[in-house]
């Protein structure tokens, strides 16, 4: 067999890969290899603003992608190895594939923590799809401790219901990937839905980072002192989420005829029972298949590739989570392994490819001039703009907060009066105005705290 372009790995940077490729290249051979037969694919794509998409992700089968794809032919099989040197690949069944251009889309898998190779109470779950489907798997268990603090730990720890629930989290506010501590207040309450909710306050505050990571003092009283959270839930098995904050899980044992046969020990000394013990502490790069060049990669075992997503291997290049940008990154973008970017990684791979194989110059795609991201967090709108926890910016920044309990959370992150990074939860349809704020570099000093007044419309500033 043979084709002008392989990609493998059926995930959205390798679809949509193999996608734009059809698109642009529809008279070409093209092959997606899918060592699963669920494809997923992203629907519902909407634009925002210029560099804020939305859409949803769907699994579907290989036959309803066939069909959707004529051009693009499915294999489902795995990658074993790559020869580099007369470019074909051998998949697990030992078909023999030649290429001209192959895109490595191998995605990551869950990094479970050490002690889940003794224990299978200790579970890890590779996406958000399927976050559902293992909420009904742990039905049954009545006690259960979540570790880890990403999007992945936080969707658990809200999600569950009925359930006690031990929440162990290295830093001291929740969320801590998406979030600053001011956010992770405004969350809190969505964990505890009995809560009366109190008088709405919209409240301004402008801090110096510093003051900011000194963190509960400026945010009003400790509210991170404030541990345990009370949820709604069954009256029999009431749903408590208990956070522990800045500890880890430092042992893990059995007890087969205890109630809660599983027993944890934090690092602080504190030993909690229970039922089972979900790992949501991020991913590795998957690069389980062998080539004959070293390919280069981090020390985190991705594969390094260049501003036209190439590796250093010729004709090869890699896109999503597998892969690491090793370019000079604009000053508002960074990686994070999200679909966002596996989907922008994905389709600039292919039409570098295409650039390539038609001797095209191929200039690098708008969307890593800045980071941006939209999700859902504790059942709120988010948004995430540019340097939006003050990444790259070291400690000499401010922060303009405005946050009304329950509505809405704004903060903006401030280098030199110039607008560096956004987070926007809630319906604050500031989304346009921030990213232009940040991609132009306005001076914003002649306005003072004014830009986050929510009685004055900052948009007339800007006509
Ligand atoms: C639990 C969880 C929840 C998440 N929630 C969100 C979220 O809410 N929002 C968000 O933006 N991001 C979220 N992410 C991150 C997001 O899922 C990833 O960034 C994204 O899926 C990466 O896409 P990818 O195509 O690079 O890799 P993957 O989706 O991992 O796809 C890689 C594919 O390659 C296949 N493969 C691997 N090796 C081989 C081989 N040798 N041969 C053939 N096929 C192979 C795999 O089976 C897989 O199908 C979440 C991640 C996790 C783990
Ligand atoms: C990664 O970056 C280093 C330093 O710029 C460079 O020497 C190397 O060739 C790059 N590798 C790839 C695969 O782009």
């Amino acid at each position: 067999m043979e084709a002008v372009f392989i990609v493998v790995g059926g995930g959205i940077a390798g679809v949509t890969c193999a996608e734009t490729l059809a698109f642009f290249e529809p008279e070409k051979t093209i092959i997606l290899l899918s060592e699963s037969s669920l494809i997923k694919t992203v629907t519902n794509l909407l634009a925002i603003t210029r560099t804020l998409t939305k859409f949803d992700i769907k699994e579907v089968q290989s036959s309803e992608f066939s069909l959707k794809h004529p051009n693009v032919k499915l294999i489902h099989d795995t990658l074993a190895e790559v020869n580099d040197k007369e470019k074909y690949i051998i998949t697990k069944t030992n078909k023999i594939i030649k290429y001209e251009y192959l895109c490595l889309c191998t995605g990551a898998e869950p990094k479970l923590i050490p002690q889940s190779q003794d224990f299978e109470e200790i579970l890890g779950i590779r996406d958000t799809d399927s976050i559902d489907t293992f909420i009904k798997k742990i039905n049954n268990a009545k006690k259960i401790v979540i570790v880890g603090n990403g999007g992945i730990a936080s969707e658990l720890a809200y999600k569950i219901k009925n359930t006690e629930i031990h929440w162990v989290i290295k830093d001291r506010h929740i969320s801590a990937t998406f979030v600053d501590p001011g956010a992770a207040e405004f969350f809190l309450p969505s964990l505890n839905k009995d809560e009366i909710q109190k008088e709405p306050v919209s409240k301004r505050m402008r801090y110096q980072e510093e003051d900011f990571k000194k963190s509960g003092a400026a945010l009003g009283p400790d509210w991170y002192t404030n541990l345990i959270i009370r949820g709604a839930g069954d009256i029999n098995i009431p749903s408590t989420v208990k956070i522990h904050y800045e500890t880890e899980i430092s042992d893990v044992s059995r007890d087969k005829k205890s109630e809660h046969p599983m027993e944890i020990t934090l690092s602080t000394g504190e030993k909690i029972k229970c039922d089972i013990i979900i790992s949501a502490t991020g991913v590795m790069a998957k690069k389980l298949f062998k080539t004959k060049s070293d390919l280069e990669l981090t020390n985190l075992g991705e594969i390094q590739v260049n501003e036209h997503m190439e590796t250093n291997i010729p004709y090869i290049y890699a896109a999503g989570d597998v892969c690491s940008a090793n370019w000079s990154i604009a000053k508002h973008w960074f990686q994070m392994k999200l679909w966002t970017q596996a989907r922008q990684m994905g389709s600039y791979a292919a039409k570098c490819m295409a650039g390539h194989l038609n001797k095209e110059e191929v200039l690098q795609d708008f969307c890593f001039e800045m980071f941006a991201h939209s999700t859902k967090l504790f059942g709120h709108k988010v948004i995430l703009l540019g340097l939006f926890n003050g990444q790259k910016l070291g400690t000499n920044y401010e922060i303009l907060i405005r946050m009304t309990k329950g509505h809405e959370y704004i903060k903006f992150v401030l280098e030199n009066n110039k607008l560096q990074g956004a987070v926007l939860i809630g319906d604050t349809d500031l989304e346009e105005m921030a990213e232009n704020l940040i991609l132009n570099q306005i001076d914003l000093s002649p306005y003072g705290d004014d830009i986050l007044n929510p009685d004055i419309d900052i948009e007339d500033y800007f006509d």
